[in-house]
């Protein structure tokens, strides 16, 4: 299969919607062009495999190599009494694939709903929301390794799945290219709703056992439109910082200070504080810096009002940061990656 490589601008293809272009980009579609990607991959000094763009902050002027994967499917993998298997190729939009589980009654994704991005690119961040993560439910994946040119099968303990992270946020850039993705399933079904956002919305307060996953997906939907901005109208990516994971001792000691604090007890005597609250109480929440800014209904989300580079959003983070960190002595991590 003949590969193209193309100039290409990229600012509709990162959420952030950040100006952004590069020289190189070429587009993989079917696992029948690996191994002459790889040769490809051998003329460049850097690769980067990109997704939906949605956790992503491009720079104005790539230097990289661009493989933009646009592979599609979704079949069952296995099916039995405990469990149904379905498996993805990489470039499936994930709300569009969550959404034909839910459809097809394949349930267990549905806390998922509305995420930006694709299924591919949806372990490299152990994507999460409304109590799931997506290790929970991940059976394993295949990955071509761009550089040894192999097809190579992980399961979880494999990508070392974390908060967030895993092992291909932290391995080589550019030389893993996930094609597939599998979701196991368990049977029957049991829905999800300990997070304080489903606890409290109406159509889910019935007996648990009279609760469907359409439900669920519905109510995931609801509440991501009130909070979050859609990234096809204002350029974001999602939360932009993670909440950051401090010790016990250091959340009495804010605690102390600011007791309306909002943090979720982990193991290991850790705590998770939201990042959002600590960024809303800095005051950031719908200020504006140029072309940049806080969404004015989730701190924790920085959008661009329009025209924005990569240099903009770094210089908005960079404030937010250093004000959190002054006030409340809590370094933030950013989520989305840098490419340059
Ligand atoms: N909060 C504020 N002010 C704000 C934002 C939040 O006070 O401006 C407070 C809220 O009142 C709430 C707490 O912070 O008590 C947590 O807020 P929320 O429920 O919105 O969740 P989050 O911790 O800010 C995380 C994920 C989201 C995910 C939601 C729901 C991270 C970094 N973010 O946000 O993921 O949708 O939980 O599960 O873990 C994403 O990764 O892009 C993303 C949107």
């Amino acid at each position: 299969m003949v590969l193209s490589v193309s100039t290409q601008d990229l600012t509709s293809f990162n959420t952030l919607q950040l100006h952004s272009r590069t020289r190189a980009l070429v587009r993989y579609i079917s696992p029948a062009q690996l191994g002459d990607l790889s040769r490809l991959v051998d003329q460049y000094r850097h690769v980067f495999v990109l997704g939906g763009g949605s956790n992503v902050v491009l720079a104005e002027h790539l230097g990289c190599l661009v493989i933009k994967v646009e592979s599609r499917g979704v079949r069952v993998f296995e099916h039995n009494d405990r469990e149904l298997i379905i498996e993805a190729q990489a470039g499936e939009i994930w709300h569009d694939f969550v959404s034909l589980c839910v459809a097809s009654g394949w349930d267990g994704l549905e806390n998922l709903a509305l995420i930006p991005g694709t299924a591919g690119a949806a372990p490299v961040q152990n994507i999460g929301a409304y109590g799931v993560e997506l290790e929970q439910r991940f059976h394993s994946l295949s990955v071509w390794d761009l550089r040894d040119r192999k097809m190579l099968e992980m399961g979880p303990g494999d990508c070392k799945f974390s908060y967030r992270d895993s092992f291909f946020k932290r391995a080589e850039p550019g030389r893993w290219l996930i094609t597939a993705v599998r979701f196991r399933l368990p049977k029957p079904w049991k829905p999800v709703l300990e997070y304080s956002d489903l606890k409290c919305y109406p159509a889910l307060m019935a007996p648990t056992h009279a609760v469907t996953a359409t439900q669920i997906f519905d109510a995931v939907c609801e509440i991501r439109r009130a909070k979050l901005p859609d990234p096809a109208r204002i350029g974001n990516a999602g939360s932009f910082f993670k909440n950051p994971i401090v010790t016990v001792a250091r959340y009495n000691a804010i605690k102390a200070l600011y007791p309306g604090l909002v943090a979720y007890p982990q193991d290991k005597g850790l705590v998770k504080l939201a990042a959002g609250w600590l960024i809303d109480q800095a005051g950031w929440k719908g200020r504006r810096m140029g072309k940049v800014g806080v969404h004015d209904r989730q701190a924790l989300v920085l959008i661009n009002h329009g025209g924005a580079n990569a240099d903009d959003i770094a210089l908005l983070a960079r404030a937010v940061r250093s004000d959190v960190a002054a006030r409340f002595g809590v370094q933030l991590e950013q989520e989305p990656i840098p490419v340059s």
